[in-house]
């Protein structure tokens, strides 16, 4: 696990966004994972600016989404389906059947599960994974948990998850109570990781992750493990590391 400490969001969202773009050219049909939250929007909004100087074309890309809540029309404009077409896909020229969500109202979740699994594989497998960090250390959905998953399941939101995200629901009580998301295993099969994490509210966490023991308590800390997975982290979220 490599770390990149950065001075601001900006500076990440070129490394990062370089590194996107850069894959999608060398193999315009790469599959490349896709995360919420606030973390990667400047790292879109860069991806977005080379796509308008007529840098790149995302036309082959396909793209798979690490989750998205349950019981959330896709409409829903704290979907996950509505944060990427409103930050990213709306604004590129991907083709939209090459988009992928895992489906937050299936009627069958492990029949969705095996279902994402299957595409990812036709897909040719995840290229590039971006990934943000939940405050208390979980990736996509995966909460704090006594054993890590393998493919896409239905998972029980956190205390701490529902604190963090209550924000954008205009209060908790609004808010889903259940996610679907890639499961550990799933984000570990990419050939490459890039994390994202800025700011104070993350320091914690990222603390845990890099220097802890690799625990499904603290969900990011297997990305030890991978052979590829680099944090982008600026000097707030990188203030608690050894
Ligand atoms: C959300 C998402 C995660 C995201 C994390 C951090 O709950 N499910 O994929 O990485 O929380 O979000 P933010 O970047 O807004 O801090």
């Amino acid at each position: 696990m490599k770390v990149m400490i950065y001075k601001t969001a900006e500076e990440i969202a070129e490394a990062v966004g370089r590194i996107i773009i850069k894959r999608v050219a060398d193999e315009p049909t790469s599959a490349i994972g896709f995360a919420t939250g606030a973390s990667p929007v400047p790292t879109y909004e860069y991806i977005v600016n080379e796509f308008n100087k007529g840098n790149i074309s995302f036309k082959d890309m396909k793209t798979f989404n690490l989750d998205e809540y349950c019981d959330l029309p896709v409409e829903d404009i704290n979907s996950y389906h509505y944060f990427m077409n409103e930050n990213l896909f709306g604004k590129i020229d991907v083709n939209p059947e090459n988009i992928n969500f895992l489906d937050g109202n299936a009627e069958d979740y492990d029949k969705e599960s095996q279902r994402y699994a299957e595409a990812i594989k036709n897909a040719g497998g995840i290229k590039v994974q971006i990934l943000g960090i939940g405050t208390n250390g979980h990736i996509g959905f995966n909460e704090p948990a006594d054993e890590f998953t393998d493919e896409a399941f239905k998972v029980k939101l956190t205390q701490s998850t529902r604190d963090s995200n209550a924000k954008y629901f205009g209060g908790e009580e609004k808010m889903p109570k259940y996610a679907m998301t890639m499961g550990i295993g799933s984000i570990m099969r990419a050939k490459e990781i890039v994390l994202i994490a800025t700011g104070e509210a993350k320091a914690k966490a990222i603390a845990a992750a890099v220097n802890g023991e690799v625990t499904p308590q603290c969900p990011a800390s297997v990305l030890q493990n991978h052979p590829n997975a680099t944090l982008f982290i600026d000097e707030a979220a990188a203030s608690l590391l050894k």
